[in-house]
């Protein structure tokens, strides 16, 4: 025990060491900013230790549902191509959302060969972050589709230097969270249909374990007066996980079969560690994260598990619950993120799919 703890803490200090000397992302300049950063060395090493402990639950289980169609955003590469690769197995037609279609599509086709899937593959531009481009999205798609089984919240940013987006929001909250948002509510008509009795459609948000040291700081969401990549990174994986918590109790009170859960899929080996100093550490990521087949494991389970069957608004890492942020235990303040982002996006009626 005593060896795993020096090993552990080893490892932080070389860690935090690279981030000092090589990281591309911004430097901690004061106590709060190191602080931030010793918080996610030691959220990370927790969670290798618990991708680690639950490998064997960490399983899903494929079966064919031709018929069903899929919308993810992203999956031209890391864990939304093995995500788009598994539905794909199942005979799900699939719909990316991506930013460059032609490269998306040859991306899926160098690792699935579609003759083999009743599923099709279908790829259309989208840029989440940008309100206009998620409104484009979804009217393809309801133009084309009446139902909607799945909804893969997927596409993500870590660590960006500080970027404010079109509609004037920053990049982290408006990639990860408000485009993701508008595009649940836009699709929401959709997935109402797809559901029936016993057979929830499903959105999946894929959060991360840093939502435990998330906060929504609503004096200053977009980090204008202070901006820490870490901050604001971890704030929209907890705000992820506080919408998905409100919006179910909302369709509960519809009596909607659509469920949301929210996901860890584990720490992956992927692009997303741009800007983090492990990209200095190649075989540190390769020996100890999860490769990106493994990091979907738990997004496919919680879209298509028979077990996660009516158990929306739950958090779910490595094939069980995850842990949450207190405040995703407290309604009162999931509603009141819910209720800032509708505000902001001008959502009147959430789920109604109108602006
Ligand atoms: N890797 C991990 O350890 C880890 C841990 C916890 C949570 N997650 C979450 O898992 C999700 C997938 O991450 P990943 O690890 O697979 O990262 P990744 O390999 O970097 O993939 C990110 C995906 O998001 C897309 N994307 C980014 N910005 C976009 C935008 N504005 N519009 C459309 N698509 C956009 C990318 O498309 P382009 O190719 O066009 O950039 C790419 O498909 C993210 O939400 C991430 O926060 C990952």
């Amino acid at each position: 025990m005593v060896t795993l703890i020096i090993t552990l803490l080893s490892l932080l200090f070389v860690f935090c060491g690279f981030y000092f000397a090589k990281t591309s992302k911004e430097m901690p300049k004061n106590w709060y900013e190191l602080k931030t950063e010793l918080r996610y060395q030691y959220i990370g090493l927790v969670g290798l230790a618990h991708d680690f402990i639950y490998r064997s639950r960490d399983r899903v289980a494929l079966y064919k549902q031709p018929g069903r169609v899929a919308v993810i955003t992203g999956g031209n590469r890391g864990i939304g191509l093995r995500t788009v690769e598994k539905l794909l197995a199942c005979d799900i037609t699939v719909i990316m959302g991506v930013r460059d279609p032609v490269s998306a599509k040859a991306a899926v086709t160098s690792v699935v060969d579609l003759s083999t899937s009743d599923g099709k593959l279908i790829c259309e531009t989208l840029d989440i972050c940008d309100f206009k481009s998620v409104n484009e999205f979804a009217e393809k798609i309801k133009a084309r589709y009446n139902k909607v089984d799945l909804l893969i919240n997927n596409a993500g940013i870590m660590f960006a230097p500080f970027k404010l987006t079109a509609d004037g929001n920053e990049s982290h909250i408006a990639t990860n969270y408000l485009g993701h948002f508008l595009l649940t509510h836009l699709l929401m008509p959709e997935l109402k249909a797809a559901g029936k009795e016993g057979k929830n459609s499903r959105v999946v948000n894929i959060s991360s374990c840093v939502n435990l040291i998330g906060r929504i700081n609503y004096n200053d969401i977009n980090g204008i007066k202070h901006y820490y990549p870490g901050t604001a990174y971890s704030q929209s994986k907890l705000a992820q996980i506080l919408a998905t918590r409100h919006q179910q109790t909302i369709l509960d009170a519809q009596s909607a079969h659509v469920q949301v859960n929210a996901v860890h899929p584990g720490i992956v080996d992927t692009d997303l560690f741009e800007h983090s100093a492990t990209t200095y550490v190649p075989f540190v990521k390769k020996l100890l994260f999860k490769t990106p087949e493994q990091g979907s494991r738990t997004v496919v389970f919680a879209a298509i598990d028979p077990r996660v069957e009516g158990k929306g608004g739950t958090y779910l890492s490595n094939g069980g619950l995850g842990q949450m942020h207190p405040d995703a235990k407290n309604p009162a303040k999931c509603e009141k993120l819910f209720k800032y982002t509708c505000e902001l996006l001008k959502i009147e009626d959430f789920g109604s799919g109108k602006i």
